[in-house]
């Protein structure tokens, strides 16, 4: 590719995106609200309010691929989902149409699908179960990416994204956790595909506990490499481990299925 936007450029993940995505176009082209810093030569930088049209169609004009990474990226309130990541969302697809941008990675969750229990093993055919009004976001932006897929042929990999940090910082995250390494390789399978469609893919690692089949995403050729296993010892030691019965421990999504609004 020629230009590759990412959003979201200034946190954790599209802090390793804009280290580690190089090689998979000449430009990155990196947004934000937060500071970004300076621009290396193979960079732009563009601030950017997700929720302003206007500014959204200048940030995606020109670019051939997006990995949409931007906005509130853990429960919050109604008013700061709603414009960060239901009307951002939208601004991204809207300006990625109209400005004839064929592909774009975007950043689901796990929390799209909390509310299925732990013992419940699930396939992308499987309806969403938002677990929290973020949830309901990530599953509106899956939504938007099959419309636009089957109106305007704007291909997408919807990634419900498990637990993507440097470690699992829990017993959850044992089962959640996605290794950086990994996410890399699949941002990298996903635009390197001939043909993606609109697919969705669960990204967590090879960890010994999975709670998600990813077969209808097996064309994609991606093959986690990393398991949470190595960590065990570490959040036995460092982690209390609920009782199998807490309802923490019942649902896919953690905390999350269990926390209510004030
Ligand atoms: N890290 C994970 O394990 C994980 C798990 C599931 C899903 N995700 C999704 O992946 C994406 C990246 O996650 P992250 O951990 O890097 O989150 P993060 O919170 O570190 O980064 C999100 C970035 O979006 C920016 N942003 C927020 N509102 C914005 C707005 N209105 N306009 C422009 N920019 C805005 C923030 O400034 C921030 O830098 C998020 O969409 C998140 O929901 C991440």
């Amino acid at each position: 590719m020629k230009r590759l936007l990412i959003t979201g450029a200034a946190g954790g993940l599209g802090t390793l995106a804009r280290r580690r995505l190089t090689d998979l176009a000449e430009i990155l082209r990196l947004s934000d609200i937060a500071d970004l810093g300076k621009a290396a030569a193979h960079e732009e930088i563009l601030p950017c309010e997700l929720a302003d049209f206007a500014q959204v169609k200048r940030l995606v004009a020109g670019c051939d691929g997006i990995v949409h990474f931007g906005g509130i990226s853990v429960e919050d309130s109604w008013d700061k989902i709603l414009p960060a990541n239901i009307q951002g969302t939208y601004n991204i697809y809207e300006c990625a149409r109209l400005c004839g941008v064929k592909r774009i990675f975007f950043a689901s969750s796990n929390h799209a699908i909390g509310f299925y229990e732990r013992e419940t093993r699930i396939d992308a055919s499987d309806p969403v179960r938002p677990d929290s009004l973020y949830g309901v976001s990530k599953c509106f932006g899956e939504a938007l990416a099959r419309y636009y897929y089957d109106k305007y042929g704007v291909e997408t990999a919807v990634v419900r994204i498990g637990s993507c940090f440097p470690e699992p910082r829990d017993h959850r995250m044992m089962a959640t956790w996605l290794s950086e390494d990994d996410l890399i390789a699949l941002i990298g399978r996903v635009f390197n595909a001939p043909k993606l469609g609109c697919v969705t893919v669960f990204a967590a690692s090879d960890n010994e506990e999975q709670w998600w089949d990813n077969r209808s995403a097996g064309f994609l050729g991606w093959r986690p490499k990393d398991s949470s296993e190595k960590f065990r010892a570490m959040i036995d030691a460092k982690c209390d481990k609920p009782a199998s019965e807490a309802p923490v421990n019942r649902y896919h999504g953690g905390g999350f299925a269990i926390a209510r609004l004030d």
